[in-house]
């Protein structure tokens, strides 16, 4: 019989806590936000990348693209398109010895000029090639620009800059500046193609005629996904799973859900992971609805919670005054009058200073930017004149749920306790 200190019986007895075990999952990384698809995981989106890939095509051969603009709602696949066609289109150049590079700067991250100039010339250069080290801080931007065209001359015949949340950045100096270099002789023997892309699809309107005429861009749009197409997102990301755990029926609502949702691909995927995360965290040996419907509801107040957690109390007190009105009159559509009623109450009941009507339209405003408001302008036909309706995105349960832990208002809007409303029945 094996004694209790006999090292290789102990290291059996353990069993498997010390190796890898994912649960339900085989390869997670399938899931990661960053992760690129090949060409076979790419649900959808053919005629945008044969669009794309037409305007960036004569790259191929050395010559100068077209810039071209994706529009279109969060998560429809714009970053993932540009990407993956820019990506395709360097290598076939490769093949025909052409040299033609690719940067991809994150304006979110890098939102000012300087910024955004720095990133792309430190994304394009090689200090091998071109004897140049680019350092991070302590130049101006017009050395860091004079840097840009000369490594862009030395490397490449052609070169996309890819200028992804490019409603982020300040002004539009770096626009101009990518696409006047050959005409203002910048550049002598390389050619500049911009790939600019945006949620924001009235972005074009900000740009100035002198901006407009210089890129001569060409706008692709990207419509949101139906269940369809989200589903077959899903199955593509299958291989993320052990075999079997995920029935049709589990796809089927990722599906549907992320349909309802203003068809957002990350939405679809990022319930996946989230509903695996709750099986195996259960040690259930296959994901079911249920655990997607947890799943969602986790990840809604996740959000919540830091959107409510990053608002000034004052920005909290509009929301609040909306959610309010939601889980006592179940209904989730409002006019100005009711709304900014039911703030003034909040604000008496917490000891807040009262803002004026167009204060809080503002403040509102900023939480339809988050999509948990939509405000739209109703007609009443000409003599009636219009007025506003505010109508709740998030379900009002889960706004309450963000509050929880808030001093300020604790208690304040909910008539305490009454209230039971689930967002499916309002
Ligand atoms: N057609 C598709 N086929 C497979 N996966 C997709 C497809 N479209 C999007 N995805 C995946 O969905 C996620 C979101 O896509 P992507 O980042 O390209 O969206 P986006 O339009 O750039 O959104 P945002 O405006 O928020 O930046 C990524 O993980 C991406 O790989
Ligand atoms: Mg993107």
């Amino acid at each position: 019989m094996a004694r209790r200190n006999d090292p290789v019986e102990n290291a059996s007895a353990l069993g498997d806590a010390f190796s890898a075990r994912n649960g339900v999952f085989s390869d997670k990384a399938l899931l990661d936000v960053g992760y690129v698809p090949g060409p076979e995981h790419i649900v959808a989106r053919n005629e945008e990348i044969r669009r794309l890939a037409t305007a960036l095509n004569p790259a191929i051969s050395g010559a100068a693209p077209s810039n071209v603009f994706l529009y279109g709602k969060t998560g429809t696949g714009k970053s993932l398109c540009a990407r993956y066609t820019t990506r395709r289109i360097v290598d076939a150049a490769a093949e025909e010895k052409v040299d033609v590079g690719c940067v991809v700067v994150d304006c979110s991250q890098d939102n000012t000029e300087t910024r955004a100039v720095r990133a792309t010339v430190r994304g394009l250069n090689d200090p091998e090639v071109t004897d140049l080290t680019i350092p991070e801080t302590g130049l101006g931007r017009s050395r860091y620009y004079s840097l840009l065209w000369e490594v862009l001359d030395a490397r490449f015949d052609v070169a996309f800059v890819v200028l992804d949340e490019i409603d982020c950045l300040d002004g539009t100096d770096f626009l101009m500046q990518l696409s006047r270099a050959t005409e203002a002789k910048k550049l002598d023997r390389c050619s500049v193609g911009i790939v600019g892309i945006s949620n924001k699809v009235r972005y074009r309107d900000r740009l100035e005629e002198r901006v407009k005429s210089s890129l001569q861009e060409r706008e692709i749009m990207f419509t949101p996904y139906d269940r369809e197409a989200l589903r077959e997102i899903i199955r593509s990301r299958l291989a993320a799973f052990d075999g079997g755990v995920l029935d049709e029926d589990v796809i089927s609502e990722c599906a549907s859900l992320a349909a309802e949702e203003h068809g957002d691909a990350r939405k679809a995927i990022n319930l996946l992971r989230h509903s695996g995360e709750l099986a195996a965290s259960e040690e259930a040996d296959r994901i079911t609805v249920d655990h997607v419907h947890r799943a969602k509801n986790v990840a809604e107040q996740d959000r919540m919670r830091e959107l409510i957690d990053g608002a000034t109390i004052q920005q909290k007190a509009t929301l609040l005054a909306v959610t309010s009105l939601a889980l006592v009159e179940k209904t989730r559509t409002f006019k100005t009058p009711e709304v900014y009623a039911a703030y003034e109450d909040i604000c008496g009941e917490s000891g807040l200073e009262t803002l004026s009507k167009r204060r809080v339209h503002d403040l509102l405003r900023e939480w339809e930017f988050l999509e948990v408001l939509e405000i739209t302008r109703t007609g009443g036909g000409r003599a009636r004149g219009s007025y506003l309706q505010h109508r709740l995105l998030e379900d009002p349960s889960v706004i309450r749920s963000g509050f929880d832990g808030s001093d300020r208002f604790a208690g304040v809007g909910f008539s305490a306790g009454e209230v039971t409303t689930t967002w499916s029945n309002i």
